[in-house]
């Protein structure tokens, strides 16, 4: 059974027809699909669809794009519906140097803010890095943000880096880029790194697998990443879905 550790099913791309797209993602095998928001009110959207599917659970942050919408108030609000007991992690945080729609100042005080609301409430922490590895990996020292373990979405950082993260209790999530035929760093990075340490993930309605680009992405399709890792670590897809399954536990702690 496959776990989507990274689905973004609150967006509105998913309004019209969330019900078929999680009947089409039990069909293809998943077990559980983790939503995450993005910002406050996607949050909070998250932790309503994990109290009405069993099968969904939430994490709630704001994202290094959303950044500059984390004040003070919204801070305390975070960390009121992070007691939820529906939501397994805060996230996703990080930095991203790359679209920079809130500056660089705001992007790290939003991610050291829910670093420590990580901290002081046990959980894991969901981190998005886009050209921003060495300010990403900087953070996670200095706070000790893999302290209740973390985990690194939508890894596409190369082999030496995702070793430094994993030494500091972060787990590395592939997503649908490793499907592609160029992605060869990510296919060295998924072949070498401790299989104890991968997740799988859609990052849905964005980053369609193969065969599939191009169309909206949905956590179905998370089969196919799958897939691709079963071909990179000579493992049948069934022992790939085990053991992403059980890391995926791990890191949530997700009992059921
Ligand atoms: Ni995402």
């Amino acid at each position: 059974m496959l776990i989507d550790t990274h689905a973004h099913i609150q967006d509105k791309e998913f309004k019209k027809d969330l019900p078929e797209v999680l009947e089409r993602a039990e069909k293809a095998g998943l077990e559980k699909i983790i939503c995450v928001g993005y910002d406050y009110e996607t949050s909070v959207e998250a932790v309503a669809l994990a109290r009405k599917y069993p099968q969904v659970r939430a994490v709630v942050g704001i994202h290094p794009h959303d950044a500059k919408t984390l004040n003070t108030e919204i801070l305390q609000k975070l960390y009121v519906l992070a007691r939820d007991p529906e939501v397994v992690a805060i996230g996703e945080t990080g930095l991203d140097f790359y679209r920079n729609r809130s500056t660089p100042e705001q992007q790290k005080k939003a991610f050291i803010e829910q670093v420590k609301l990580a901290q002081e409430l046990y959980k894991p922490v969901v981190i998005h890095d886009r050209e921003a590895h060495q300010e990403v990996l900087d953070i996670i020292k200095k706070e000790k943000a893999g302290k209740n373990e973390g985990i690194m979405h939508c890894y596409s950082g190369h082999l030496p880096l995702a070793i430094d993260l994993i030494k500091a209790g972060f787990y590395i999530s592939f997503a649908g880029p490793l499907t592609f035929k160029n992605a060869q760093k990510t296919h060295e990075v998924a072949a070498k790194i401790v299989i104890e340490r991968i997740l799988i993930e859609t990052d849905c309605p964005y980053l369609t697998p193969e065969p599939w680009r191009g169309k909206r992405n949905e956590p179905a399709y998370v089969a196919s990443t799958a897939r691709k890792l079963a071909e990179i670590r000579h493992k049948s897809e069934e022992e790939i879905a085990y053991i992403t399954n059980l890391n995926a536990k791990k890191v949530y702690r997700i009992k059921d």
